[in-house]
């Protein structure tokens, strides 16, 4: 039985290990000709090696798949430039890039070094932009193609992760951005926030509640690649073991008006009408605090 990527031609960043090396092996399953871009360095981003992006075109070979391995950086410009290239001199075509790469570098927020937001915001973020952006240049002519940003539930903000969260936040308006201005070319742009266990889960600072493995992260993954979601865009999911979640579209809930501008003694006088809305995670800082204080890991 044809698979629902037969014939497709697919780049997946960050395909040499956890998440995304599921998602390459995923995708040749169901069909798809895929280039495994991966610099196969360590979680924190350093000593990169070739080897890990061979290893995975290696084992889809041996399953009766079809791969190219390529080790550049999906921070550079040239390196996203060269990765969908990949796709285009093999396959003449690119339908569809999932951008996976990432790395950590945690730290609270006033101990944080110029240097662990620098690169974990050029990982994540220009290295989704340096994807979508050449991908993007020839689905507009192909009329046709599926972009798939990876962010986190940490977009939501993150006490300490600001890097990683700003640039997970970053991704998701990208998205947003890209199914917008992409839409009337037949372009579709999407987002999976995952929760699966591999090396980065295996380092945060809190004990994460619900788990799953990378290979249940793939079929969301391949759903939104395939013509079976030809009409997702701009959308968000959270998939982790057996739940897949939709986020609601941020939008403005409250408002108060008047002629002309206001006063600070004014906003003040009727700030109640527009009020705020809940802050989880602020209430969760305490309990993190205690745990962390106790020598315990505290719940996400
Ligand atoms: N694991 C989770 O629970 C979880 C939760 C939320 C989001 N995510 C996101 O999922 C993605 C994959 O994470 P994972 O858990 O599989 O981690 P992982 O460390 O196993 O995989 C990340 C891969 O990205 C590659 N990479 C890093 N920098 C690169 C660069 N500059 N160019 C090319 N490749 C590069 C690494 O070599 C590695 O193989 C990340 O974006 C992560 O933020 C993961």
């Amino acid at each position: 039985m044809a698979g629902v990527l037969e014939g497709k031609a697919i780049v997946v960043t960050g395909a040499g290990s956890g998440i995304g090396r599921a998602i390459a092996i995923g995708c040749a399953a169901e069909g798809a000709k895929v280039v495994v871009a991966d610099l196969g360095v360590s979680l924190a981003g350093e000593d990169p090696t070739s080897e890990v992006a061979d290893a995975v075109v290696k084992e889809i070979g041996a399953a009766g798949g079809e791969a190219v391995a390529i080790a550049d950086d999906v921070s550079t410009w040239s390196g996203g430039e060269h990765i969908v290239q990949t796709a285009v001199d093999r396959w003449g075509k690119i339908d569809g890039a999932v951008c996976v790469a990432g790395i950590l570098r945690e730290r609270m927020l006033f101990n944080m070094s110029e240097d662990e937001w620098d690169a974990v915001i050029r990982v994540h973020l220009k290295g989704h932009f340096t994807i979508f952006r050449h991908a993007a240049a020839i689905m507009r002519k192909q009329e046709s193609g599926s972009l798939i940003g990876i962010t986190s539930g940490a977009y939501a903000g993150s006490i300490a992760q600001a890097n990683y969260s700003a640039a997970k936040g970053g991704i998701v308006s990208l998205t947003r951005s890209a199914a917008a201005g992409l839409h009337r070319y037949g372009v579709r742009a999407n987002c999976i926030a995952p929760i699966a266990r591999t090396r980065m889960s295996a380092n945060v600072p809190q004990q994460i509640g619900e788990m799953g493995d990378p290979e249940d992260v793939a079929p969301m993954a391949e759903f939104l690649l395939s013509d079976a979601s030809k009409d997702v865009t701009g959308q968000v999911y959270t998939v982790v073991a057996g739940r897949i979640s939709v986020w609601n579209q941020p939008v403005e809930v409250r408002s108060i008006r008047k002629e002309g501008r206001w006063t600070p003694e004014e906003i003040a006088s009727r700030f109640g009408e527009v009020g705020v809305e809940k802050m989880g995670l602020i209430e969760r800082a305490e309990q993190y605090r205690q745990a962390a204080a106790s020598g315990e890991k505290p719940n996400a």
